[in-house]
């Protein structure tokens, strides 16, 4: 596996398969790898002739700096799973090298729409800019024909794909979204859940619990007393909910009235201790 931590390496590398007419798989990450994340790293292999990881904690998107400081990094042993897993190279620049100019105000603006102010974007404010600018830098950088983003953050699969039909230059990407995977107890993993302590992470299944409530307990009308129950059980389990959403599938704005026919999918983002969580299921 080849590690390169600077921009013209990687991409001279990456031309020579381009001339080859190799497919190029990219899946971008933040490191603090696991399971979850080894599963777009296999889906990126059965789809594409060359896969590049890039493990890069993006300082742009984080809106509280604390929580910047205490994302785990653990690149010795992200690589040696990544090694284990035949990812075939990865990149892992400076924080100059990904922005040489800088992560101040002056860099570029996307148009992301309103899905940029709900959700995790109303209380992250400002997260979804960076993530649109990293990853936008990224897929200049390694010019890949198929990138894999897991469905756990359903959002940030929606922004991508806006910010690909939006950019020219990215039309030849192909987006995969892959699905959750999940603890026997049903947690989605994350590289968050490192931080819970063993208690909290006795309690944390219960953020899937309760989107599986919802699940159970949708019925076509005024969905606000099921909203309101489902933030109920939370809160009874320890947590504090930034939001509980019963959204319409296509646009993730909020369903307060259901037909009994759209496709609805719920959300929640939440707090357990000083671990915020954010997890989502179909419903129907
Ligand atoms: O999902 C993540 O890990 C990050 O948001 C991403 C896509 C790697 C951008 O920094």
């Amino acid at each position: 596996m080849r590690v390169f931590k600077k921009k013209d390496d990687i991409q001279g590398f990456i031309r020579h398969l381009h001339d080859k007419k190799q497919v190029i798989g990219f899946v971008p990450t933040m490191g603090a790898l696991h399971a979850g994340h080894i599963s777009l790293i296999e889906a990126a292999r059965q789809q594409s002739d060359f896969t590049v990881c890039s493990i890069f904690v993006n300082p742009t998107q984080f809106n509280d700096p604390k929580d910047l400081e205490k994302y785990p990094r653990t690149i010795e042993k992200d690589l040696r799973l990544l090694a284990l897993h035949n990812c075939d190279a990865v990149f892992y620049p400076d924080v100059a090298e990904v922005y040489p100019s800088g992560t101040g105000e002056h860099r570029p603006h996307y148009d992301l729409g309103q899905l940029e102010f709900i959700l995790e974007g109303k209380y992250r404010p400002g997260h979804f800019q960076g993530v649109a600018d990293v990853v936008s830098r990224l897929f200049y950088t390694i010019g890949p024909d198929r990138v894999f983003f897991g469905q756990k953050d359903l959002q940030q699969c929606k922004i991508i794909e806006k910010l690909i039909a939006g950019n020219p230059d990215f039309q030849k990407i192909q987006m995969n979204r892959v699905p959750t995977l999940r603890e026997p107890d049903g947690l989605a993993m994350s590289s968050r859940n490192t931080r819970l302590s063993p208690g909290e992470l006795r309690k944390a299944p219960a953020i899937y619990q309760t989107l599986q409530y919802l699940k159970e307990h949708l019925a076509p009308g005024d969905l606000s007393a099921l909203q309101a129950d489902a933030q109920e059980l939370l809160v009874r389990n320890g947590f504090r909910p930034d939001y509980v959403s019963i959204a319409y599938t296509r646009t993730l704005e909020a369903c307060r009235f259901w037909d009994g026919q759209s496709p609805l999918t719920g959300l929640i983002a939440a707090f357990l201790g000083d671990v915020r969580l954010i997890d989502n299921l179909e419903l129907c």
